[in-house]
């Protein structure tokens, strides 16, 4: 056959066939890496083709021209396809970026979520706010108490059965953990001692768990000693301030009753603030809440820390944050406050919390 009428690639024999298939190859790639490699198999220095080209040289000058020819012919062939496949490959390369790119306008904003103060210490920044501006000053006690401070200076002594009233949790070297925050009263009237009016908050503990108790909870402590505090002030502080806290003119009373630090002492009710009064499940159809206990401070406990109790009298009051929480807000169980649960804790103020 006369090579000078075929084609440059028109080879039937196998190196033809051999060639022939990188163009398939070519034309099959699917990346420009894909290409690149590719073309090194056949163009690359240790390529097919490169060694096929450089062993010309050895061939006799008859049979060079011819080969070479048939060689070089195809070499043109294999590189207008690479440059095809490579413009095509190019060309959705880009297309694609652009599509990845392209924002769609009609998707939903993603919107951000916001956060938000956890309830309780929602209600703890309230009762500050609300003592802080009738003149009390935040303090702190140890969660880890002695008896002294937790029961005996508080005129309970070691076989009063108020103790047993506290289900304490004692540590090992003698200590607990504090039951109440009225330790920080004795605490503030050694450290200071009078005229005073100090609030503390804080945790305390007791073995106790249910669907309103748990073994920690918090309390706020407050305590008031000047000379001339009398009930009268004690009754118009606590009204006051639980009618700022529920945000309500609430009916408030006073219910005589009795704790061993407190001489009178009270139980202070705020009108029922799921039936407006007039009796439900929740206030077991009395109308009223019991939400604080509070008294003057008894004559006894000045009389241990060396205080004169005909000069300086005082008032105190302690509260439990949690059931305070449970009524403003409308949570049904004390332990959603501690479950981390999102729809609980995104629940807007005022919303009803009892959500299952
Ligand atoms: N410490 C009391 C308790 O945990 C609450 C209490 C009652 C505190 C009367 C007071 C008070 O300061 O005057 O049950």
């Amino acid at each position: 056959m006369d090579t000078r009428t075929r084609g440059p690639s028109d080879d039937g024999g196998i190196e033809g066939e051999e060639l022939r298939s990188f163009l398939e190859r070519v034309r099959a790639a699917l990346s420009l890496e894909d290409l690149e490699s590719v073309r090194v198999a056949l163009l690359g220095r240790r390529g097919l083709l490169s060694e096929k080209l450089r062993a010309l040289g050895a061939l006799p000058p008859s049979e060079r021209a011819a080969r070479g020819e048939r060689l070089n012919g195809f070499r043109r062939e294999f590189e207008s396809a690479l440059a095809d496949r490579r413009r095509a490959l190019e060309e959705s390369a880009s297309e694609g970026r652009l599509r990845a790119a392209a924002v769609d306008v009609t998707l939903p904003g993603r919107g951000r979520r916001p956060g938000s103060v956890h309830p309780l210490s929602r209600a703890i920044d309230d009762i500050l706010r609300i003592f802080q501006a009738r003149g009390f000053v935040p303090v702190d006690g140890p969660e880890i108490e002695d008896e002294e401070h937790n029961f005996t200076a508080l005129n309970i002594p070691p076989e009063h059965p108020a103790r047993a009233l506290h289900d304490t949790f004692y540590v090992p070297g003698g200590r607990l953990l504090r039951t109440h925050t009225s330790p920080v009263q004795i605490r503030s009237l050694e450290d200071e001692g009078p005229p005073l009016r100090v609030l503390a908050v804080g945790r305390v503990y007791r073995r106790d768990a249910d669907v309103t108790h748990m073994p920690m909870f918090h309390q706020v402590e407050g305590l008031w000693v000047d000379e001339g505090v009398s009930f009268a002030v004690l009754k118009g502080l606590l009204t006051d301030a639980l009618q700022e806290f529920f945000a309500r003119e609430l009916p408030v009373r006073f219910r005589p009753s009795y704790f061993p630090f407190t001489e009178p002492s009270a139980e202070v009710d705020v009108g029922c603030v799921f039936c407006d009064g007039k009796g439900c499940r929740v206030c077991k159809g009395s109308g009223w809440l019991e939400v604080l206990g509070s008294g003057l401070v008894h004559p006894a406990l000045y009389r241990r820390l060396g205080i004169d109790p005909a000069r300086w009298s005082g008032l105190a009051f302690g509260l439990g944050v949690e059931r305070l929480t449970m009524l403003r807000d409308r949570v049904s169980d004390i332990r959603y406050f501690y479950d981390n649960d999102l729809r609980f804790l995104r629940s807007p103020r005022g919303e009803s919390y009892v959500c299952d």
